[in-house]
């Protein structure tokens, strides 16, 4: 029987904190600039085999390998893209080799030019950007962050944040269903009002501008730029407000993390992953957790559907709900609130609720 295998690239987002994730001397050693400079030169790194990942559908079990392009987000976009599709079609050649029937592209490697299209086709193996289950799980998140902080999505104001990106534009769509008012943000009018047009004519009442002082009035933002620097600040947000940031690296300032206790920031597409999963690698979260562009690669391998899927630089509603229902048999599920990198408890959720209603007595922020 041939066995269920894929593979996931990764990336540094933080240099040197994910360097020295790797190798924890050269990470304390060179400088960010160094780590940029030098990361040009590498070759795809083996990472990791992940062993573990068990369909509570079928009891089948799949075998993975994690695999680094060595650019970082400011190296890949200011390299020529040829030179960055050359080196991820390098990471699938090695994936190949292992042994790999599925290739996921993680964080930047999904976004660099054409979202996937020209790696898959230039890679004998089948390609997911995992943008897909990236929305689906996102829209989960915010619900049900929504439902925590007694917001009713019957009666919220979204906001959109990056909403003519791949991923943005299908969230934005998704949500003119489900609230009365959906402001959407971008940088360039023309696409802006294509997406603008797509989200009207449903249920919200849509709006759409390139200043972030227009999601002041939103109750709930989804914010998923590729910006590479953050982009909410402190002073975007009001009180009581929920936003769930799906960037990596984070569109989210640490600032509002210090400044900001009566707001709720989650991080968005993170989730549980059925069975006894070893990454053989830590990545940043708990054990048993994946961000959704990992959970999409591993739920397809487990559905033996070995084709390209989210490729390229559109994706349907109907992928969408097809990729929800798949993973969903499969077992996997919305893990708990992280922020910042730390679990967001009960406790926590409550405190932001309590300052929220203090500020808004008060009329501060
Ligand atoms: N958490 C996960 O599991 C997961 C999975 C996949 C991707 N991601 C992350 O999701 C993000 C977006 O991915 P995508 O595939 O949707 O990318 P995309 O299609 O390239 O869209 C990016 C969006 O961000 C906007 N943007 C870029 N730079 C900006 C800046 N400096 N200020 C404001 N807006 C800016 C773009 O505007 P223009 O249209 O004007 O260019 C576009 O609307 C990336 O950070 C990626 O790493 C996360």
């Amino acid at each position: 029987m041939v066995e269920d295998t894929f593979a996931f690239i990764i990336h540094p987002i933080d240099p040197k904190t994910d360097v020295s994730r790797k190798w924890p001397l050269v990470g304390k050693i060179l400088t960010e600039g160094q780590i940029n400079f030098f990361s040009r030169f590498f070759p795809p790194v083996y990472i990791s085999e992940i062993t573990g990942v068990r369909s509570v559908a079928t009891g089948k079990e799949l075998r993975g390998w994690f695999i680094a392009c060595p650019f970082t987000p400011k190296t890949m976009l200011s390299l020529p893209v040829e030179t960055v599709y050359r080196k991820i079609v390098a990471c699938g050649h090695m994936a190949e080799r292992l042994g790999a029937r599925l290739l996921g592209l993680g964080a930047y490697t999904s976004v660099v030019g054409d979202a996937g299209e020209t790696i898959a086709r230039r890679l004998d193996m089948p390609v997911t950007n995992g943008d897909a289950y990236t929305v689906y799980m996102a829209l989960e998140a915010v619900r049900e962050a929504a439902r925590r902080m007694g917001i009713d999505m019957n009666e919220a104001s979204a906001a959109v944040v990056g909403a003519t990106g791949v991923i943005g534009r299908v969230c934005a769509r998704i949500l003119a269903d489900e609230v009365p008012e959906l402001i959407l943000v971008g940088r360039r009018t023309d696409a802006l009002d294509a997406v603008h047009e797509e989200c009207e004519g449903h249920r919200a009442q849509v709006s759409a501008g390139l200043d972030l002082r227009g999601i002041g009035s939103a109750d709930l933002i989804l914010t998923v730029t590729s910006a590479t620097t953050a982009v909410i600040q402190p002073e975007h947000l009001k009180p009581g407000a929920v936003v769930c940031d799906v960037a990596r690296p984070r569109d989210v300032s640490v600032r509002v993390a210090e400044l900001r206790d009566d707001v709720l920031v989650i991080e968005g597409g993170i989730v549980e992953v059925p069975g006894p999963v070893d990454f053989g690698f830590n990545f940043g979260f708990p054990p048993g957790k994946s961000f959704a562009c990992m959970a999409e690669t591993m739920a397809l391998a487990l559905e033996g559907r070995y084709e390209d899927y989210s490729v390229g630089k559109h994706i349907s509603l109907e992928q969408v709900y097809e990729i929800g229902d798949i993973a969903r048999r499969h077992g996997f599920r919305l893990s708990g609130f992280r922020s910042f990198e730390r679990a967001v408890s009960d406790e926590q959720i409550e405190r932001v609720r309590d300052r929220a209603s203090a500020a808004r007595r008060t009329g501060g922020h």
